[in-house]
């Protein structure tokens, strides 16, 4: 059962350069329990996707051109502000990549998760330090009861992240969409954060979209993956069928150039993406595609299901018949 979805989503920037389309028409839907992973190099859409989920995406540059996002019945992004805030952290909620930035610097880890914990409680004023430190038990955190009373620049990156996720899970939301929340860590601390989101996903079938450059995470935790390319979707499948069956060019070289398939040099997608200021006619992968037909820089493919599950938008297996791109 699809518990959220974003039907032909399209958001524009307006820059110095003009405007771009930075997500572009694109649609599909996260379970309920699923991890969707969401894939795609710098400045494919990733964030502006989730942006657009919290209904974010800010004005007057940033604007939602078109689409619908479906959270229970509801359209989101035609919510007013207050009825958005009463979703936004406690229906689904949001880890970023830079905890620092996105933790107020002059309050305590308290005061911080209380000012989230607190808006969905019948008595604002009540004291919440039994149950925030129930929470940061939870999510593994030692001597809890003195790291409530620390501020965010007393503590270790690991631990930032871990507080961003107590935020994020005060009021048990059913969605939660973290952005690269373990770029910023090392190793060990990127597997802990890791195993305690899957906890999570396990625990309170709390449905998660993790967005991350990483295939490596995707293999790890992911059951389902979308791949999106400048503002676009090439490929939704299930990580079994992505890893086993990969069928867009894109999806084939991203696997190859995982540090995992090193076969004495390292695999790379030749080419960058193009700029979204240049218009391209077509498939906007065609410029850096290995099996590129003279079709595919002339007209755009379309999106095709071609098992359960498995989605692609490749001239390779289209028809020019279905959904555009
Ligand atoms: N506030 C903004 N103003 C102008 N352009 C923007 C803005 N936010 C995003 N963009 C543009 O939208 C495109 C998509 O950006 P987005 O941040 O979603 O990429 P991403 O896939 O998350 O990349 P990364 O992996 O680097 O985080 C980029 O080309 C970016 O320059
Ligand atoms: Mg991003």
């Amino acid at each position: 059962m699809d518990i959220l979805q974003i039907k032909n989503l399209k958001v524009s920037f307006k820059t110095m350069f003009g405007k771009v389309n930075a997500v572009d028409n694109i649609s599909f839907s996260l379970k309920k329990g699923e991890v969707l992973g969401i894939v795609g190099e710098s400045g494919s859409g990733k964030s502006v996707t989730s942006l657009s989920v919290m209904n974010l995406i800010e004005g007057p540059h940033g604007k939602i051109e078109s689409g619908e996002i479906i959270y229970e019945d509801r359209d989101i992004l035609k919510l007013k502000d207050k009825e958005m805030c009463k979703i936004r952290g406690s229906k689904i909620s949001m880890i970023f990549q830079e905890p620092m930035t996105s933790l107020n610097p002059v309050f305590t880890v308290y005061k911080q998760i209380n000012e989230v914990y607190k808006i969905h409680s019948e008595d604002p004023k009540k004291d919440n330090k039994k149950e925030i430190i129930k929470i940061l038990e939870q999510l593994n955190i030692a001597s809890p009861e003195e790291v409530i009373n620390k501020y965010p620049f007393q503590l270790s990156g690991g631990m930032r992240q871990r507080i961003m996720i107590a935020m994020a899970i005060v009021n048990n939301p059913k969605i939660i969409i973290a952005d690269e929340p373990t770029t910023a860590l090392d190793v060990t601390t990127q597997g802990e954060i890791l195993s305690l989101l899957k906890d999570i996903n396990k625990r309170s079938e709390t449905s998660i979209m993790f967005i991350t450059h990483d295939l490596g995470i995707i293999a790890e935790l992911a059951q389902r993956v979308v791949v999106m390319y400048r503002g676009k979707i090439l490929e939704e499948c299930t990580v079994l069928e992505f890893f086993d069956n990969p069928m867009h060019p894109y999806s084939k070289g991203l696997i190859n150039s995982m540090p995992d398939n090193f076969n004495g040099r390292f695999n790379t997608i030749s080419g960058n993406v193009p700029s979204l200021y240049e218009n391209i006619e077509g498939c906007p992968y065609a410029s850096r595609c290995s099996q590129v037909m003279d079709i595919c820089r002339e007209k755009e493919p379309c999106t095709k299901e071609l098992k359960d599950d498995h989605k692609v938008c490749c001239w390779l297996f289209n028809d020019g018949k279905g959904e555009g791109l």
